[in-house]
């Protein structure tokens, strides 16, 4: 599937979308696949790159805008969600989507500073902006979010201890988050990537012997590509996905199907 193919079943005309993370990557794959189906796109990261991707919405005659945020900074979180009321006047939909990956190592030998590094992005960061859509959200009556968390999420794998139990509380306040604003007209679920072809795992994927390895766990036999991620993504956000809240959804190829 190429990004775009998704575009033809949904239509986000008039509604803004915040993403976080999107410089590369599931991030960039979905601000496209999203202005694609007619959404202003509101992009935050600490990456300045990630202006090339709203300059590439707007030279294809889209809505996006680049506002350089560190998703760990709760004034920098708010003052972005503010951005999209003032941009675009609304914020409809939120793709919490930043994260970063700790060094391989058992978790002895993992750092106290890499601990709190890695939880300040991949779990208060998703806090945070969970915090600032919500308050938004909740005054207008109407929303929808949806978190990356991970396969790291649901199961773990080893070498990564701070991401896998970042990953696993962002799959519990998803449900946390959803079960507060249920009858508010707000929905909170989030996708649970397996292997992703992103510069998240290049270094895994540049080294035979490791990529072997990842590979030997992924029982459809490859890595996915970014534009196989957003397709979920744009779905729980519109309004087919209108009974689905507080749910977790594997993109994984049957890796945690064991
Ligand atoms: N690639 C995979 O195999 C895989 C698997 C499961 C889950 N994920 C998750 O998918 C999400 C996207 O990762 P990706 O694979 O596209 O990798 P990526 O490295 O391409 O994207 C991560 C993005 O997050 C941004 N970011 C990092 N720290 C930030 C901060 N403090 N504030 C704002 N932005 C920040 C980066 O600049 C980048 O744009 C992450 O949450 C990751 O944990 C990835």
């Amino acid at each position: 599937m190429k990004a775009g193919d998704q575009t033809m079943a949904f239509s986000f005309a008039g509604k803004t979308v915040l993403i976080t993370g999107a410089a590369t990557g599931i991030g960039r794959a979905t601000a496209l696949a999203f202005a694609g189906a007619g959404a202003a796109v509101v992009i935050g990261d600490v990456d300045a790159r990630a202006e090339a991707t709203a300059g590439e919405i707007v030279a294809a005659g889209g809505r996006a805008v680049f506002q350089k945020t560190d998703v760990g900074d709760s004034g920098q979180v708010k003052a972005l969600v503010d951005r999209a009321v003032t941009a675009f006047g609304s914020l409809d939909i939120a793709f919490n989507n930043a994260g970063l990956l700790p060094p391989t190592a058992p978790l002895a030998e993992q750092t106290e500073a890499d601990w709190d590094r890695i939880l300040r992005v991949d779990l208060t960061g998703v806090f945070l902006c969970l915090k600032h859509q919500l308050a938004h959200m909740a005054k207008v009556g109407r929303g929808a979010i949806v978190n990356t968390t991970s396969v790291a999420g649901l199961i773990a794998d080893p070498g990564m201890a701070p991401y896998v139990a970042a990953k696993h509380a962002v799959t519990g306040l998803t449900k946390a988050a959803a079960l507060d604003y249920a009858t508010q007209g707000i929905r909170v679920n989030a996708i649970a990537p397996g292997l992703v072809r992103t510069p998240m795992i290049e270094r895994w994927l540049a080294d035979p012997v490791l990529r072997d390895r990842v590979l030997a766990d992924s029982p459809i036999g490859r890595v996915a590509e970014p534009e196989e991620i957003a397709g979920l993504v744009l779905f729980l956000a519109s309004d087919h996905a209108s009974i689905i809240t507080g749910a977790i959804y594997p993109v994984d190829g049957a890796r945690t199907a064991h």
